[in-house]
Order: C-alpha cells, then sequence, then structure tokens
C-alpha cells in the first residue's frame, strides 16, 4: 500500500467515526474564564458555568497557585529541560514529592508526566524484568476490576503476560476476586491487584477495606505475597474529609497509590506513593520516568501550594464546601424527580438519561443556557444507562447549583423528555 493510500484509509476511518456520531475531535476551546467566584469559561464570547471539570476543589484558578507556579518559573525556567537524571531535577519536584508521599503517608513518591504515564510505567515495572540479569521474579498474576481506567488496560497489555496470567475479576465484586485468588494458589509467586479507586463513570468506589480483607486471607499463600496498587485520580484532593481520597473514605490502605496533579490538585502531572523500595525500583526501572521529561518546575511547586492549601483551614473549608454541593445537588435533583444512574457520595454525579441521542440532544441544550455539561455513553455504560456525568466544585456556589437544576427542568421540559 502505498503512503497516500494509507493516508486515504486514516481519512475513511474518521469519516467512519464521524458517520457513528462518536467523533471526539471538535472540542470546545476555552479562550478565557471570567473573574467570577465560580469562574465561568468563556467560549466564543460567551460565558459558560462549568460542570464537567475534574477541578474538584477550584484551584486551579487559586492566586497562591499561579503565584507558586510564576515564582519558581522566574528562578528555574519554564520546562525542566532534561529527564530527572540528566539534567532535569529540581528543587520543587523533590519538595513536591516528599509532601506528596507525607499526604499519603507513604515513605516515598516519584513524579510522573501524567498518570497515565505513571500507570503504565508502574505496571510493567512491578511485573516484568528490566534487562536480562534483573533479579525480579516475573512470575505474577495480575488481577484488574473489569471497569478499569484505559492507562491501567494498557499497562496491562504492554505486560504482554500470557492471557492466563492476566484476570479480570467482575465490576466490584470483591468475591469474584477471591474466588480467582484462590483457584491460582500455587500457580504464582505474586498477585498484584489493579483498581481505580473512584471510577469516573458512576462515582462509585472499590471498597478498599474489604480487598485488604481478602488479601489479609491469601497473601501468605503466595511467596511474593499480594501486592495492592489504587489508582485514586479522581478520589485524591477531592473525596474523604481531608481529600486523601478512597484510603480515607476505606480506612483502608493500598501498597501503592497512582494519582494525578491534574484534577483535584488543579495543575497538572502524576505520580506514585509507596515504599521505599517501590519507589527507589521505579526510578531504575519506570520507562516512561526515565525516558520522559517530568513536569516543569512551575507545575511542582504550584501542585506543592495546592497540597499546602489543602492541609490548611482553607482546605477544609473548601472539602466541607464540595461536601455540601454534593448534597445541595442530590437534594434538588431528588426533589424534582430527576432519575440518577447510581447514588454517588462523590463529585461525580450521574445523571441518568437511558439513550445516546438524548444526552447528546441534553448537552446541547444546556450548551444554549450556558453550561458545559458531558455524557457517558455505550459502550463505556451498558446500553440503556447513557448518562449525563454531573461534576461538581466547591467553587460552584450554591445558586449556580440551584440555577442549574433550574436550567435542567427547562431543557427537559423543551425536549419534552418527561
Ligand atoms: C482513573 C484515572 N487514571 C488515570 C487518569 C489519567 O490522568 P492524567 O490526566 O494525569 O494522565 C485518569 C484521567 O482521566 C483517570 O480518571
Amino acid at each position: 500500500m502505498s503512503k497516500s493510500e494509507f493516508y486515504k484509509n486514516l481519512q475513511a476511518e474518521v469519516n467512519r467515526i464521524d458517520k457513528a456520531k462518536v467523533a471526539k475531535r471538535f472540542e470546545k476551546v476555552i479562550n478565557s474564564f471570567t473573574s467570577d467566584p465560580n469562574p465561568r469559561a468563556v467560549i466564543a464570547k460567551k460565558a459558560y458555568t462549568v460542570f464537567n471539570s475534574n477541578d474538584y476543589l477550584g484551584l486551579r484558578h487559586h492566586p497562591e497557585l499561579k503565584k507558586a507556579e510564576h515564582d519558581a518559573t522566574t528562578r528555574l525556567g519554564t520546562g525542566p529541560g532534561a529527564v530527572r537524571f540528566i539534567s532535569g531535577s529540581f528543587q520543587t519536584h523533590l519538595i513536591l514529592e516528599q509532601a506528596l508521599a507525607d499526604f499519603h503517608k507513604k515513605e516515598a513518591a516519584i513524579l510522573f508526566s501524567s498518570a497515565f504515564a505513571a500507570n503504565l510505567a508502574t505496571i510493567f515495572s512491578l511485573v516484568r524484568k528490566q534487562s536480562r540479569d534483573s533479579l525480579l521474579n516475573e512470575n505474577t498474576l495480575i488481577l484488574s476490576d473489569e471497569l478499569n481506567h484505559r492507562s491501567i488496560i494498557d499497562g496491562i497489555r504492554i505486560t504482554n503476560l500470557d492471557k492466563a496470567a492476566r484476570m479480570v475479576f467482575k465490576h466490584l465484586d470483591i468475591a469474584n476476586m477471591e474466588d480467582i485468588i484462590k483457584q491460582n494458589i500455587g500457580e504464582f509467586d505474586r498477585v498484584v491487584i489493579l483498581t481505580d479507586g473512584v471510577f469516573s463513570m458512576l462515582g462509585e468506589y472499590q471498597d478498599l477495606a474489604a480487598v485488604n480483607e481478602v488479601i489479609g486471607r491469601y497473601d501468605a499463600k503466595y511467596p511474593q505475597g499480594i501486592l495492592l496498587i489504587v489508582d485514586d485520580c479522581h478520589g485524591v484532593a477531592a473525596f474523604g474529609k481531608t481529600g486523601r481520597g478512597c484510603e480515607e473514605v476505606c480506612q483502608s490502605p493500598a501498597d501503592v497509590i497512582v494519582g494525578t496533579l491534574g484534577k483535584g490538585f488543579g495543575v497538572d502531572g502524576g505520580y506514585v506513593a509507596a515504599s521505599q523500595a517501590v519507589i527507589d525500583y521505579l526510578r531504575e526501572s519506570a520507562a516512561t520516568y526515565i525516558y520522559s521529561n517530568s513536569i516543569s518546575p512551575g507545575a511542582a511547586a504550584a501542585a506543592h501550594q495546592s497540597i499546602k492549601i489543602i492541609d490548611s483551614p482553607e482546605g477544609t473549608l473548601l472539602l466541607q464546601k464540595l461536601e455540601n454541593n454534593i448534597q445541595l445537588l442530590k437534594k434538588l435533583l431528588r426533589s424534582k424527580g430527576f432519575e440518577m444512574a447510581a447514588d454517588s457520595i462523590h463529585p461525580i454525579q450521574p445523571l441518568l438519561i437511558g439513550d445516546a441521542l438524548k444526552t447528546k440532544a441534553l448537552i446541547t441544550e444546556m450548551f444554549k443556557r450556558g453550561y458545559l455539561l458531558s455524557s457517558i455513553n455505550f459502550p463505556v455504560v451498558p446500553k440503556g444507562r447513557d448518562e449525563i456525568r454531573i461534576q461538581l466544585s466547591a467553587a460552584h456556589t450554591s445558586d449556580d447549583i440551584q440555577n442549574f437544576v433550574n436550567s435542567l427542568e427547562l431543557s427537559y421540559d423543551h425536549l419534552g423528555f418527561r
């Protein structure tokens, strides 16, 4: 096939995606934000209230984060200039890693350019040898929740382990997970359990206490034990009284936490927090750490400021405000008879619509009324469970939420949804 034929092939595939009405590339481009207490996104000169952002605490517009980023950039430059072990390691990276380790009560932490990059390299590194003379034992059983994030799925794919060593347990089904662990005693030297903390489709979360109970029962049956890796990107800086995520809500720890700085923390980048041995090993083995730039020194300084705010009285108030907003939205939606796809206690609140075309019509109608919203459709959710994923922030005011629900009612009436 010639190159031009290949390009034609690519174009045909894009056309197919467009025809199926599942294209993602027609992005809404934000030009600026208003200076409201809850900054609104300005798109083509019109301001929109954002209900589809992961900025759960509203920290991305915080003046102290901007100042920390600006000061560090002035001192250290806009980019890292090299990967960490060459000349791209900055004081702000080290301070942030220590702060993240302390935040999660783990021995150490390591930064990545994103949580996606963190998952890819962490899963591969903790399963496969990096070189022929490596002392790592590869005889691992991977156990993964069936609705885990794409970055976990891809991390598992690149391990290239036999199918029998890559098992999937039913979503949130601890009994199913236990069965697989039980059935494989004697077959593998260790088990690695992989799960999202909070799942982003419905705002539900894995019961880490129940997972740890199972681990406690079977850990000694595997020569190298059972390792629990939790990707809590939607949990950290959003979930739990002090924003520690699922570990706090479940009162039960993971061995390894994968987090993002790009959601509740309001910046960008990813990280892993774990024992010193795991982190030291990842610094020697994780390809997306060794061969890829870290976040900029300014972003690291901003993320450190974010942690300081979350752990201050202001952070306690923000987390309380987020909780109040969740309660308020749920109460208003319930009182108006809206049906939810799940009873979430997380700032992700899934409004059940049940049909892809209806979700699209509702998003378009709400956009006309000044709101940014997103849907989750089949096949990400089962047929008939298409939803609007409402995402709350501590930055939303009570009026924002009240007005949002009123607009939702008007949109339902306008579209003949009830
Ligand atoms: C569960 C989960 N893991 C990983 C990621 C990736 O995070 P990042 O944007 O830092 O790569 C996301 C974000 O969508 C996520 O929801």
